[in-house]
């Protein structure tokens, strides 16, 4: 399959045309434009991270450490979204449908998506930032440890990431491609964030650093209320067993997915219509470990299997 031939072909937002590769990452133009402020954005010691390949299970961890940080303030956590709660730090420079709003003065933008950056600025501290960001490309400070912010990464089954990130795209992406040149073009690394490997790897490496914790998605679905544990021992927060039932049922599926405060069934309507998608996918979708193999064919999770050996040799990483 020719990679090149499907993006151009296929990606066909005048955005989407300008992802350009950053220091090895598929990012859009916009973020190479505004790169000096992300690399110098002042970072405080006290703020919380979340940092993930997307589709790892960001929302999740966002929504367990925002509670454990906030005292388990449920009915705020109810009341606000949690992109309000938890800002998303380069939304503004990812998000195609920003300029799509701009061309139809109808559609009223909705507030803090195009200046995501000032959001976190101005945010008090602490604060609790999410960002997609690989660590190589994290504010300068934070890289070089001069500020260590408590920083959590989630990692995922490729496989089922790459699954979740092609249905993802089919709601709120402005191109179409078949789930077979998805998978192509996740493995060559040319999703938006791409290559997996370099994102994931330099976290991994990292993982024995006292302000980081590296979970990974299986494990929180395996046992929910230990990872809670996990979480908020690092985060210094003392909990009882009370604490630990209520924040897991909070924390299931069933119960995100009928949240709108978590769900972003909203901007998920919005951005399908602002691009005409037809599709009835959802954000919260099935979450599930080992998707992949309900749909991949055979010839791809041969591809996978061989693609993830060839990463991991050499690092004790296990998928
Ligand atoms: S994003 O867009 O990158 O921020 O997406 P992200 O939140 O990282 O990942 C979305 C996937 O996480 C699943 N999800 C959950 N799984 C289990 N339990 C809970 N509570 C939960 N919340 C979100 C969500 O369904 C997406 O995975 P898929 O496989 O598509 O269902």
């Amino acid at each position: 399959m020719d990679i090149d031939k499907i993006i151009e072909e296929k990606w066909t937002s005048s955005t989407r045309k300008g992802y350009v590769a950053i220091e090895g990452f598929m990012l859009p133009q916009k973020y190479q434009d505004s790169k000096t402020e992300f690399d110098n954005l002042k970072v405080n010691k006290n703020d919380v991270w979340v940092c993930t390949f997307p589709k790892c299970g960001t929302t999740w961890i966002q929504e367990m450490v925002w509670l454990l940080g906030n005292n388990l303030d449920f009915e705020t956590a109810k009341q606000k979204s949690l992109d309000e709660r938890f800002p998303f730090l380069e939304l503004s420079v990812i998000a195609d449908f920003v300029d799509v709003f701009k061309s139809k003065p109808d559609l009223v933008l909705p507030p803090r998506v195009d200046d995501s950056l000032n959001v976190v600025k101005n945010l008090k501290s602490p604060a609790f930032i999410k960002s997609h960001l690989p660590l190589q490309l994290l504010p300068k400070e934070i890289q070089h440890g001069s500020k260590t912010p408590k920083i959590i990464y989630v990692a995922r089954d490729p496989r089922d990431v790459c699954v979740s990130y092609f249905h993802h795209s089919t709601i709120t992406d402005y191109f179409e491609v078949t789930f077979d040149e998805y998978c192509e073009l996740f493995l060559a690394g040319k999703v938006i964030y791409g290559p997996f490997w370099n994102h994931v790897l330099p976290f991994w490496k990292k993982r024995h650093e006292p302000n980081i914790l590296f979970l990974k998605y299986e494990d929180m679905k395996k046992d929910l209320k230990k990872v809670i544990k996990e979480v908020a021992k690092f985060l210094e927060r003392a909990l009882n067993e009370e604490d630990v039932n209520k924040l897991a049922t909070h924390l299931s599926f069933d119960s995100m997915k009928q949240n709108p405060s978590v769900n972003k069934e909203a901007s998920v309507e919005l951005v399908k219509s602002i691009y005409n998608k037809k599709s009835d996918g959802k954000f919260m979708r099935k979450g599930t470990v080992g998707d992949h193999k309900s749909v991949m064919s055979q010839t791809t999770i041969s591809k996978f299997d061989e693609w993830i050996k060839d990463n991991i040799q050499g690092t004790d990483y296990v998928v």
